[in-house]
């Protein structure tokens, strides 16, 4: 049978009001580009936004990391860029790196997460969108979700789960991967996906099926460019039910509003706010970090939904306590470890200022 792929591209090419949100105009200019020009391509399309990114969700047959593909999205992108520049949006065209397509958007500035799937006969999927934020943002929820059974009752009493899941994880520096099995290796798994700005998990399979289960978005710009080129705001994809995780066994993780690496000048630790698309507006002091989570069911290609999975009460003390934690790390200002450390400051606009002070420094006799 002939597989689908979902293909989740996106990028900031400019922001409404400085890096808060997406104008809508931006929507409608990628709606209707991709209503153009994507006839033979693609068998759906939704466009989507979190923060001040815009989210192109594709199905179609092209296979992941489809030159086709990457090519058609890159051209939507310059052509919502047009639609910034014209409105003089901030950071109009942003994220496009490179002026010209060269067959496939690795390294070009836009995030990239897809897999391919025989779609079963009920495919639910989740599509998570993160703004403020890196991709080693998804370890801490993809291991709950997959790895610990505390989270997820399925890896003890769903037969069809118990085996595990296997993990790629990638090494964002030396642009290396490696495989590791749960629950055997997970100990070895969390000494990697513990440091979540070095390691990110890029792809889980069910080891019952051999089966894609989940797929992110992992490119880390300040890595390639060797500097502050502003932060990865990371998509995931995560399938559901059957042998997989169930939604609530997904969405579960993010009832515990954990600490990551990104919120102003992508400096900053905070918590990771789960909140329905609406309110994906990093207002204060560019945040707290914000994830969206939308649910689709597929049927024959076409996206069902979407579904905003955290537009729920449920999530409510999540966001309560999301906003505890930002004051909390707030007072510490410009200490540690509410600013990052200082090996990731490394890739930040920190050194400019720290080279001025070189030649003030003088050895302790
Ligand atoms: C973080 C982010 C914002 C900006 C900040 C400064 O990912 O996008 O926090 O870093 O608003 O932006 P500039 O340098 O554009 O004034
Ligand atoms: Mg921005
Ligand atoms: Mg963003």
């Amino acid at each position: 049978m002939n597989k689908l792929t979902l293909s989740v591209i996106k990028a900031d090419v400019g922001g409404f009001v400085g890096h808060s949100g997406v104008h809508e105009n931006l929507l409608t200019s990628a709606e209707e580009f991709l209503r153009e020009e994507s006839r033979d391509l693609l068998i759906d399309f939704k466009i989507s936004y979190v923060g001040d990114d815009v989210n192109l969700i594709m199905t179609h047959k092209m296979g992941a990391v489809s030159e086709k593909i990457h090519s058609l999205s890159w051209e939507c992108f310059k052509h919502v860029t047009e639609t910034a520049k014209d409105m003089k949006l901030y950071g109009a065209g942003q994220d496009l790196l490179k002026d010209t397509f060269s067959g496939n958007l690795k390294g070009m500035g836009l995030g990239v997460a897809e897999m391919e799937f025989i779609e079963r006969p009920s495919e639910p999927v989740i599509i998570f969108a993160a703004d403020k934020t890196e991709p080693g943002a998804w370890n801490f929820p993809l291991y709950k979700i997959f790895a610990d059974p505390f989270n997820t009752s399925g890896l003890v009493i769903d037969p069809s789960m118990h085996r595990g899941f296997n993990f790629e994880v990638i090494d964002l520096k030396k642009d290396q991967k490696i495989m590791m099995s749960a629950p055997e290796e997970i100990y070895d798994l969390l000494v990697l996906i513990g440091a979540p700005s070095r390691y990110c998990i890029k792809a889980i399979y069910s080891r019952e099926t051999g089966d894609i289960a989940s797929s992110s978005s992992t490119q880390k710009l300040n890595y390639i460019a060797g500097k502050y080129v502003g932060k990865d705001d990371p998509v995931c994809i995560v399938r559901c039910q059957k042998g997989l995780p169930a939604v609530g066994e997904v969405l579960e993780p993010f009832s515990f509003p954990h600490l990551v690496n990104g919120w102003m000048r992508g400096s900053h630790t905070g918590p990771l706010m789960p909140v329905p698309r609406e309110q994906s507006t990093p207002t204060r002091f560019d945040g707290p970090p914000r994830v969206t989570a939308l649910g689709f069911q597929i049927n024959e290609g076409k996206l069902q939904g979407p579904k905003d999975l955290f537009d729920d009460p449920a999530f409510d003390r999540a966001r309560e306590k999301a906003n505890e934690i930002a004051d909390y790390m707030r007072r510490l200002g410009p200490f540690e470890p509410h600013r990052l450390h200082l090996e990731e400051m490394e890739y930040t606009t920190l050194p400019q200022v720290k080279d001025n002070l070189n030649e003030r420094f003088v050895n302790i006799i």
